[in-house]
This record gives structure tokens, C-alpha cells and sequence, in this order.
């Protein structure tokens, strides 16, 4: 992209439209210099990009490597401050919940009940809470893993919803109802109906075509302010949640734990001159970075390259269940 970008305004100097003086010269390539990037920034701004900023022509080094270690110095330097983490069903997997789009999935099958093992990469997102370095988790999932992993309520962004809680569809009584008498209903095979207005009630999880949760607005707020974007088992297919990562700023280090590469950056976006979407690849990559498998291994990984491997064990196994089970009991997360 930068070396478009210089191409044309070293085409437009030497062509010099007539001009005669080299100050005159520069002054107009300067100019004409600011209308090609005020044409960016206004498509990157009508397009919701976010990118329209020079920043991103320089390369700049955040990063000494583009691999794991190269995240792990970085949040080592002290200059991490705001980490938000984003997942998909991928980080539930290992507690026995198949995600949506791995060819062996079988949807919601395994929801009911909470006596599942607890999967690693859910502690870690609580471990990076309990360093002071989360900022926010934003999860496409709807299983309410995340709370009984104890993450906090005003720590937690739940973009599709969730099954923990159900709510009549009657605009005029909106009844809440628990994720208990949810599944007695489910359980006895009856439509569950409001018993107070007899309308039917449906979980808080959000259906295509639906607007997303009201906490999904924090978004305006927490991106700007991220320093580190961690992603975690998902397909970055889903919008809008898959363009989250275009809402960073242009110099914060990305990376991504999956079992494959996703939310891969746009060939038609980038031969507009925008970049969006993750780039992993190609010389003008100097802040993404995947680790490829298995997601609980990842955050293993992670942790104990950062010095946190016994932090991280002893979170899995005395743990916050405790504070999950009263995070869980007293329902949602609903407050900033
Ligand atoms: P997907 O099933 O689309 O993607 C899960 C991703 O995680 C895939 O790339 C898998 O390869 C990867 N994966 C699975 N298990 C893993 C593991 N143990 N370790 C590492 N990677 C693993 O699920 P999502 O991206 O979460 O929307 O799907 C997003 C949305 O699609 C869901 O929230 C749902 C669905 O339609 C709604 O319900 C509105």
C-alpha cells in the first residue's frame, strides 16, 4: 500500500503540471498529496474502515518478531496496557460445546448444564483480568461459558446474546426469565410461554437479522484505546463482529489463536489502497501475528512464555468457581 501510494506522488511531482520552481513542485505534490489522503480517509471513513491514517504507510516497528514471542516481548516492555480479546466457538470446544462451522459440529447439543471441564483459553482471557491488563472481552458466544469462568460482568461485551438468560417477546411485558426454567421448558419439549402475559419467551440470544445487544456500543470506546487484540477461535466470518478488528488502532499488534488463519485482509480492499482485515502475510505486514492449532495449547503457551504458566494452573484449578457460580447466579453482565 505505501508503495502505491509514493509511486503516485513521485508520478505527479515529475510531471509537475507545468510547474517550473522545485518549491512549487513539492508544495503541489504536498497538496495533491493531502486531497489523495482526505479521499481515503473519507472512503475509509464512509466505509467504516477506520484506517484512513498516514500511519500506516510507515511501517512502524511495534513488534521484534512477527510470531509469539514477538507478542509476548511486546506485552513484557510494560507498554500493554489495554488488551481486548475477541472469540468464537472455538475457545468452548474443549469443553465439550462444538463450535458452528468445523465440518464435525453438532449445534448447541451439549449447552445444558454446566458439570463440563473448563476450557484453558477462558482462563486465560480471566488470567490477562487478573494481571489488570484486560480492557474487554468481546465474544461472539452464546453459551455463557465466559461467566462461569469468572470473567467479570462490566469486563464482558456478549455481541450475539446469550442462552443464559430469555426474555418474553411482548414489547409490553419483556418478563426476564432464567436459563433454569429455559431448560425445564426445553427438557418437557413445551413452547415457553411468558407467565405473565402468555407470550412466548425466547432466549436473550440474538437471531439473524436482529440488532445486537446495546453493551455491543462500547465498542465506540474500547477500540480506540487497544493496544493488544487477541483472537481466539473464530472464523471471522460473522459481521459485524468479524470487522471488530479493522476498529483497532493502525499500529496495534494483532493476534490470532485458531486452528486456521481467518478474518484475512480483502485482495479488492487492498487494491483499492485500504487495508482491512487481518494480513499475516507480504512485506507490509509489522503487527499481525498467528499462532496456528489448538487453542487451549495457544494460551498454555502463551502463559508460560510470559511467566504466568503456574498463575494460569492454579486459576484452572482452585480457581474462580466460585465467583463464576455467583457471577452466573446473579445473571447478567449489564454494566460497564
Ligand atoms: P465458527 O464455527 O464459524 O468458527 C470457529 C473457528 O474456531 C474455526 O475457524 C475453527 O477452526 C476454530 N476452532 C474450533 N475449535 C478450535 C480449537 N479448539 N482451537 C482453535 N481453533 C478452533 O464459529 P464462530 O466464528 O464463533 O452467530 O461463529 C460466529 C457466529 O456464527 C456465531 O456466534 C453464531 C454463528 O452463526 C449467531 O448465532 C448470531
Amino acid at each position: 500500500m505505501s508503495k502505491d501510494l509514493s509511486l503516485t506522488t513521485k508520478d505527479k511531482t515529475t510531471k509537475g503540471k507545468g510547474c517550473s520552481n522545485e518549491n512549487h513542485q513539492r508544495l503541489s505534490a504536498g497538496v495533491e498529496d493531502k486531497e489523495m489522503d482526505n479521499l481515503r480517509k473519507w472512503f475509509s471513513d464512509k466505509l467504516a474502515l477506520g484506517l484512513g491514517n498516514k500511519d500506516l504507510m510507515e511501517k512502524p516497528k511495534v513488534l521484534h518478531t512477527l510470531d509469539l514471542d514477538g507478542i509476548v516481548d511486546y506485552i513484557k516492555s510494560g507498554n500493554v496496557r489495554n488488551i481486548i480479546t475477541m472469540a468464537g466457538a472455538g475457545i468452548s470446544t474443549s469443553a465439550g460445546i462444538p463450535d458452528f462451522r468445523s465440518p464435525s459440529s453438532g449445534l448447541y447439543s451439549k449447552l445444558c448444564g454446566f458439570d463440563l471441564p473448563y476450557p484453558e483459553a477462558i482462563f486465560e482471557i480471566e488470567l490477562l483480568n487478573k494481571k489488570g491488563l484486560l480492557l474487554r472481552h468481546y465474544t461472539q458466544n452464546v453459551d455463557a461459558l465466559e461467566r462461569v469462568a469468572g470473567i467479570p460482568a462490566e469486563k464482558l461485551v456478549e455481541a450475539h446474546g446469550t442462552l443464559h438468560t430469555s426474555r418474553c417477546i411482548n414489547p409490553e411485558c419483556r418478563e426476564e426469565y432464567d436459563r433454569k426454567w429455559m431448560t425445564e421448558k426445553v427438557l418437557a419439549d413445551v413452547v415457553p410461554r411468558c407467565e405473565q402475559c402468555k407470550a412466548v419467551v425466547k432466549p436473550d440470544a440474538v437471531f439473524f437479522g436482529e440488532p445486537l445487544p446495546e453493551r455491543f456500543r462500547l465498542v465506540e470506546e474500547d477500540f480506540p484505546n487497544c493496544d493488544l487484540l487477541i483472537i481466539l477461535g473464530t472464523s471471522l466470518v460473522v459481521q459485524p463482529f468479524s470487522s471488530l478488528v479493522d476498529r483497532v488502532p493502525p499500529r496495534c499488534p494483532r493476534l490470532l489463536i485458531n486452528h486456521e488463519e481467518a478474518g484475512n485482509e480483502d485482495p479488492v480492499m487492498v487494491v483499492l489502497g485500504f487495508s482491512c482485515g487481518l494480513q499475516f502475510h507480504g512485506a507490509d505486514n509489522f503487527r499481525d501475528v498467528a499462532w496456528l492449532g489448538d487453542c487451549d495449547e495457544g494460551c498454555y503457551l502463551f502463559a508460560e512464555k510470559l511467566g504466568w504458566k503456574e498463575d494460569l494452573k492454579s486459576l484452572i484449578e482452585n480457581g474462580c468457581q466460585s465467583e463464576a457460580i455467583s457471577t452466573v447466579e446473579t445473571g447478567a453482565a449489564g454494566s460497564t
